[in-house]
């Protein structure tokens, strides 16, 4: 790798990434039933109607996976805990097995050197408030806010950060409009509702943790670099209203209190009323902001009813997601944001990686080029002033990629779904030396 630890501040972290559902195994435990599990099951939706039932088997093997990342000289570790594994039925009941579990880790990654990042809610709602409508009902933003409690009465006293939330977007536009993520709903006011609720149910979580006493709170949102796909005046608005529904919608509640103008155009019949009234509660002060980026999108319009846009191929060298590689798209999102929205606020990359078709032993040179050239463009970003304070690699494992089942590698670490053993990739040892030399 070109970029070493050097190139960046003394105190600048280094961490990788995972989420609960994509590596733990939730067969295991006592966790409850998600809507991914049901999402799975349901033909049609997940390559190989794969699931998270033994995913990695992080649960029984977490301490081979910390030591992997401290054996590569990472400084934090950004792990997501599961709602469900900690109450099963979303309410109620807490299963011990669950906290027990995430009090380990956490006691695990201080034992390491390893500072816990943690994410409350990385996608995997339980089924029983599913069955409640899940993030389409307005209730959702207390019972989060209870897990929130539940999950830091136990570890919030040594965590070094906690969001409540990863990527907004994915969780109510992917999972309710366009129906790729679970739910699988493809419906303007569930999204609408969900695109509201995700940010009440932030702000509520705030709220519950700020209460116990918890520190250094965030929030984490994905970002693409988005393009017209043309020099049309339509693909221009195409492209306008997809960038304000995925980059600006979010950002927009947590630091203006406001949604842009743009997207309301097309969303407001369908948000719940009094969603005016709820900016105070969505606009609770932060602690830092955490930036997800892969790739960049070009857009063009498309007929029928808004927003009217349509994704088209672009020319850059792609990975195995078919996601076009633009580093500089990240230096672009880190420096616009700094500037417009979260000023001084301390940011953290809290995604960056590729998939690759990885097979043990190969030499692993697409991912070690894609990372140091998304390191060297936030290194660009900090030269310009965004105050950036962190970047993390997704992901420590190959693990389940969601809709994709298994295929698509993102992993420093090479897993063999058979044997679930583990394989440092070169990235991994790359990495290594550059944060050690
Ligand atoms: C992000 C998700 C993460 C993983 C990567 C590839 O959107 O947060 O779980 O799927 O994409």
């Amino acid at each position: 790798m070109k970029f070493s630890r050097s190139d960046f501040p003394q105190d600048f972290l280094f961490a990788a990434a995972t989420s609960s559902y994509q590596i733990e195994g939730h067969g295991f435990g006592g966790a409850g039933q998600t809507h991914w599990d049901t999402f799975a099951a349901t033909p049609g939706n997940v390559v190989r109607a794969e699931h998270g039932a033994i995913a990695c088997d992080h649960y029984h093997r977490w301490e081979e996976d910390l030591g992997l990342m401290q054996a590569m000289g990472l400084d934090a570790y950004r792990f997501s805990t599961s709602w469900a594994r900690v109450m099963p039925e979303g309410r109620g009941a807490v299963n011990a097995d669950g906290l027990d579990f995430y009090d380990r880790l956490v006691d695990g990654m201080l034992a390491r050197g390893l500072k816990p990042m943690a994410t409350l809610y990385h996608w995997e709602l339980p089924s029983a408030l599913a069955d409640k409508g899940g993030w389409a009902n307005p209730d959702i933003a207390h019972w989060l806010a209870d897990f929130a409690t539940v999950i830091m009465e136990k570890i919030g006293d040594r965590v070094f950060s906690a969001a409540p939330i990863n990527e907004p977007w994915c969780v109510a536009w992917l999972s309710h409009f366009l129906g790729g993520h679970a739910p699988g709903l493809r419906d303007i006011r569930a999204a609408a509702h969900a695109m509201h609720h995700v940010l009440t149910a932030h702000g509520r979580s705030v709220e519950a943790m700020r209460a116990l006493g918890v520190q250094n709170l965030g929030a984490v949102c994905n970002f693409e670099d988005v393009y017209p796909a043309d020099d049309s005046v339509a693909a221009q608005k195409a492209a306008q209203t997809y960038e304000g529904i995925y980059n600006r919608f979010f950002v927009g509640g947590l630091f203006n209190g406001s949604y842009p103008q743009d997207v309301l155009d097309g969303l407001e019949p369908y948000l719940p009323k009094g969603w005016d009234k709820d900016f105070d509660l969505i606009q609770q002060p932060l602690d830092w902001f955490g930036i997800n980026y892969y790739t960049c999108k070009r857009v063009a319009s498309d007929s029928g009813p808004w927003p009217s846009t349509k994704e088209v191929e672009g020319p850059l060298p792609k990975t195995q997601m078919d996601w076009e590689i633009k580093p500089d798209g990240l230096e672009h999102i880190l420096t616009w944001l700094s500037k417009n929205y979260t000023g001084a606020l301390p940011l953290y990359v809290t995604e960056n990686g590729m998939a690759n078709p990885d097979v043990v032993g190969q030499d692993d040179v697409a991912r070690i080029d894609y990372l140091d050239a998304h390191l060297a463009a936030a290194r660009r970003a900090m030269d310009q002033g965004a105050p950036l304070a962190g970047y993390t690699f997704w992901s420590l494992l190959d693990n389940y990629e969601w809709a994709l089942g298994y295929e698509k590698r993102f992993g420093l670490v090479h897993v063999d779904f058979e044997t679930l053993q583990r394989t440092p990739k070169a990235s991994y040892h790359a990495i290594r030396d550059a944060l050690c030399r």
